[in-house]
């Protein structure tokens, strides 16, 4: 079993993140067997496709391995590494321009909804930003990928990728990835908004939970949180058109560990306002410590550099037989 996954280390964790990748990824390091391999690692290739400062770029790296850190991912267990000291993946990602079609990149959905009406205007890189994802998972043939459901379209183009590549080149090259997505939390909403996810580009911070708020920041982000005038119902059957809802006691729920029809038979009844200072002692006694790691960690430039130098050469090792082997199969001489 080979895991592999990425983040965009593009302003900073959120909830979503975590209940819908990061805390799937510790456990599979966790529960990792012997022969089992896990690859983490900050997408920095991938967020060229939103304009930053160099120096901001250089923080961002190194703040989201801080994070990663403090989430649980031990470096000497699992690899965790930065794209960009790994230049397999854009290496692989070009070999699969010439097998990946504009008509399959047409269908994503991200692209359409970042890039807005102006899709002229859009850079190509987004427009092509699947295929280096392909590329990130392919080029160490990874088995499970841990992510979250707005994720599962770019998976199933990776699939579609590999499977035209082995065709056309008559080879058995690349393993067909599968996604590992969290049923529960799948997909953590906008704390403004039940219709929207989660998300870091959301210019509203009231919107999200970050690693990097405090106690106060969390119990205010519950507290002003979009709900709905209705009392808790008895049972989470009842929560049906009710977006806002049964996405806090999703959250509860993830975090608590109990089932969402206990939360909603402890409140039956009741508004929110007894219901949020409870999901905002769980949040914070949970993110409490992984802030408190993560502002240990943050300050140790040398540190966090080291461990991701030392991860990109395990990864480098691990990728470049398959990138030599896509090349040969292409009859590309090096
Ligand atoms: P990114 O950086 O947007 O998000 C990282 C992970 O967090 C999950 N996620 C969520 N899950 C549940 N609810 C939410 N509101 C929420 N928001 C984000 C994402 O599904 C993701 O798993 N393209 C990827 C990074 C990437 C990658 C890869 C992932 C690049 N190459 C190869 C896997 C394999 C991205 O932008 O994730």
């Amino acid at each position: 079993m080979r895991v592999l996954s990425g983040i965009q280390p593009t302003g900073s964790l959120h909830l979503g993140n975590y209940l819908g990748a990061i805390r799937n990824w510790v456990r599979m390091q966790d529960e990792m067997e012997p022969g089992s391999q896990c690859f983490f690692f900050l997408a920095d290739m991938h967020s060229i496709t939103v304009h930053e400062a160099r120096e901001q770029r250089i923080r961002n790296v190194r703040d989201m391995a801080a994070a990663l850190v403090a989430a649980g991912i031990d470096p000497d267990r699992s690899v965790l590494f930065n794209q960009a000291r790994v230049p397999a993946h854009a290496e692989l990602c070009w070999l699969l321009n010439g097998t990946a079609r504009i008509g399959w990149l047409n269908r994503m959905t991200q692209f359409k909804d970042k890039a807005g009406k102006d899709r002229e205007g859009a850079s190509v890189g987004l427009f092509v930003y699947p295929v280096l994802q392909a590329a990130d998972i392919l080029v160490y043939n990874a088995t499970h990928v841990p992510v979250g459901e707005d994720q599962k379209q770019h998976l199933e183009l990776a699939r579609d990728i590999a499977t035209k590549f082995n065709t056309d080149f008559g080879v058995d090259l690349f393993t067909l990835p599968a996604p590992i997505i969290p049923r529960a939390t799948a997909r953590i909403m906008s704390l403004r908004d039940g219709a929207k996810k989660m998300s870091k580009s959301d210019p509203s911070d009231m919107s999200r939970i970050n690693l990097t708020d405090d106690d106060d920041a969390i119990i205010q982000k519950v507290r002003k949180a979009k709900t709905d005038p209705e009392p808790l119902p008895e049972s989470a059957e009842g929560l049906g058109g009710r977006p806002e809802a049964e996405n806090l006691i999703g959250i509860l729920a993830a975090l608590s560990g109990e089932a969402p029809d206990a939360i909603c038979a402890r409140f039956a009844g009741q508004g929110f306002g007894a219901f949020k200072p409870a999901l905002g002692e769980v949040l914070v006694e949970t993110l409490r410590p992984i802030r408190t790691r993560f502002l240990e960690l943050r300050g140790d430039d040398a540190a966090l550099d080291a461990i991701l130098e030392k991860g990109a050469t395990r990864a480098s090792a691990a990728a470049d037989p398959t990138l030599r082997a896509a090349y040969d199969a292409m009859g590309l001489m090096r």
